[in-house]
């Protein structure tokens, strides 16, 4: 009996998304499948964030791992269709923006499998970024666009998506950090890494930043500025470590290098830091509502209402230090008007809009 909804999912910042989907359905009574692409695959960037969340085991993994994006995405086409023709979903949900959802998309499209995107809609406005390119050509290929911020409508309905396919049902990753809110404990991230009780946090991943060695160098450099002013720990991506370690970002001794987190590790990190430097889109949602200053260390966001409802700001490396002592000496008030529907319930507006899609099927 083939499953109605089939969930594809594969990279780290997929699982927070799916999971308060999965978990809405399920309440439901609506049998699904959970497909892991296998794009992550460490403990630390997978398993751990199943284990957390309640997630259910993968049904399948198809174990595609790494490469080059036409090597890993053409392996996530070549499985993911060979998945969808077994299984015979009704409904293909995907998250986000990694490769995985591109090829879910496009592998369920050709198979005239109706796609449904979650987080829908978000625009850097910079094709240099890979997700750019998977968000646009994804929501081309959606017949349901869930939409976490309502500026997504409007860039939708400039590239021709037709507004009926657009639904604003708020911010599932939002979901699970208030549903683990209480786990997040910033003392026992301190005790178990050894940490000092004041510090920010950073994170560095995207390609533009940590690919390149000698811009992986210049945010080093500024990393250890930022040191001078306050101990920084740096829980590290395994793609940022060659340059972030060729470059000596050790070699400070205010900054802490970590392994990757599990989820409720990080989240509790961030919560004790005096502020986030981040290049991540999740931490800049996060932040937001934790109410942690946020420097995101890009010259665009596809996420501009962590800056107008939020805590976030993007910075240049010129501007990041100058931004970390203003933000040490007058750090700026938690803006109280939280993005609308924000509110922990989107994962159940996520199973209305599909429960009537598959109704109208
Ligand atoms: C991917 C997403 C990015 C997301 C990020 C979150 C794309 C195009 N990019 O980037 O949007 O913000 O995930 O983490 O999909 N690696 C490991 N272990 C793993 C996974 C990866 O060591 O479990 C290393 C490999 O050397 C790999 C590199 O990280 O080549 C990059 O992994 P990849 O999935 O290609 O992209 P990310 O940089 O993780």
């Amino acid at each position: 009996m083939p499953s109605p909804v089939l969930h594809v999912m594969g990279a780290r910042p997929n699982f927070m998304k799916a999971a308060p989907v999965v978990s809405a359905l399920a309440g439901r009574g609506v049998e699904q499948r959970v497909v892991h692409t296998g794009q992550h695959y460490d403990e630390r960037m997978s398993t751990v964030f199943f284990r957390e969340l309640g997630l259910p085991e993968p049904d399948v993994n198809l174990g595609v791992g790494s490469g080059g994006h036409a090597e890993q995405t053409a392996a996530l086409l070549v499985a993911l269709e060979k998945e969808f023709l077994t299984s015979e979903p009704a409904l293909v949900v995907v998250y986000g923006d990694v490769n995985s959802t591109l090829a879910a998309a496009l592998a369920a499209a050709k198979l005239h499998i109706p796609v449904a995107h979650v987080e829908a809609g978000l625009r850097s406005f910079d094709m240099s970024m890979p997700e750019e390119v998977n968000r646009r050509l994804v929501d081309q290929l959606s017949a349901l666009c869930l939409v976490t911020s309502p500026e997504a409508i409007g860039h939708l309905a400039n590239e021709g998506i037709p507004v009926e396919r657009a639904h604003f049902v708020g911010n599932p990753m939002i979901d699970t950090l208030l549903a683990h809110l209480d786990r997040f404990d910033p003392g026992a991230v301190r005790r178990r890494y050894g940490l000092p009780a004041r510090y920010a946090a950073a994170t560095l991943h995207r390609p533009a930043n940590v690919d390149d060695p000698r811009q992986a160098a210049e945010l080093v450099a500024r990393l250890h500025e930022v040191a001078d002013l306050v101990d920084v720990v740096v829980p590290v991506h395994p793609r940022s470590r060659p340059t972030l370690d060729a470059a000596g970002l050790r070699g400070h001794r205010g900054v802490h290098v970590l392994d990757p987190l599990s989820y409720v590790e990080f989240i509790g990190l961030v919560r004790g830091a005096v502020a986030a430097i981040t290049d991540s889109g999740g931490v800049q949602e996060e932040t937001t509502v934790l109410g942690i200053p946020c420097l995101t260390l890009r010259p665009n966001t596809e996420r501009p209402i962590t800056i107008t409802h939020g805590t976030n700001r993007l910075v240049t490396p010129d501007d990041l230090v100058p931004a970390i002592r203003k933000t040490l000496t007058d750090p700026p008030p938690a803006d109280p008007a939280a993005p609308p529907l924000w509110d922990g319930q989107a994962g159940p507006r996520i199973a209305d809009v599909l429960l009537g899609a598959l109704g109208d099927h």
